[in-house]
């Protein structure tokens, strides 16, 4: 049995070594809102953060990541949908089926908490998630609607639901 720290809780899970962290997850934590998209680090939509780097877990051997690293599903973000990303998310309207967002979410997160005034640029560089519905301008809205609320870089901290600010 192998530890791991998600969401501010510490879970046991057992798996092969090769077992990705994406399984993990959804199959034996029932963090179903990190998604299967490619299974090749090409989507994005399995999109979590590992210590505050936004990793594909598709690609990430369950095993390889240690106890003491803080893993960040969408479940994690925020309590509530609160966080400003999120918000942003539902004022630009920004989810069509919705299956590519939680990663979307995710990357954008990130983003903002290294560039809380990210340029188009940054964006481009940070964003290489893939929607087939072709979300990508809200998408890019969104982030830009989310840095001009978050002028302070707190309110851009990802605030776990356990309480803790990553
Ligand atoms: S499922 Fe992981 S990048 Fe596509
Ligand atoms: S909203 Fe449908 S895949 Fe992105």
């Amino acid at each position: 049995m192998a530890k791991i720290n998600v969401n501010g809780q510490v879970r046991e899970f057992t798996a092969e070594p090769d077992t990705p962290l994406l399984w993990v997850l959804r199959e034996q934590l029932e963090l179903t809102g990190t998604k299967y998209g490619c299974g090749v680090a090409q989507c994005g939509a399995c999109t979590v953060h590992v210590d505050g780097v936004p990793t594909r877990s598709c690609q990430r051997p369950a095993n390889s990541v240690s106890p003491r690293e803080k893993v960040v599903t969408i479940e994690g973000l925020s309590k509530n949908g609160s966080h400003p990303v999120q918000k942003a998310w539902v004022k630009m309207d920004v989810p069509q089926c919705g299956y590519c967002q939680s990663g979307m979410i995710m990357a954008a997160a990130a983003l903002l908490k290294n560039r809380p005034n990210p340029t188009d640029a940054d964006i481009d560089a940070a964003m290489t998630n893939i929607c087939r519905c072709g979300t990508y301008g809200r998408v890019r809205a969104a982030i830009k609607a989310a840095a001009a609320t978050g002028s302070k870089q707190a309110k851009l901290d990802i605030q776990h639901t356990d309480g803790s600010v990553a």
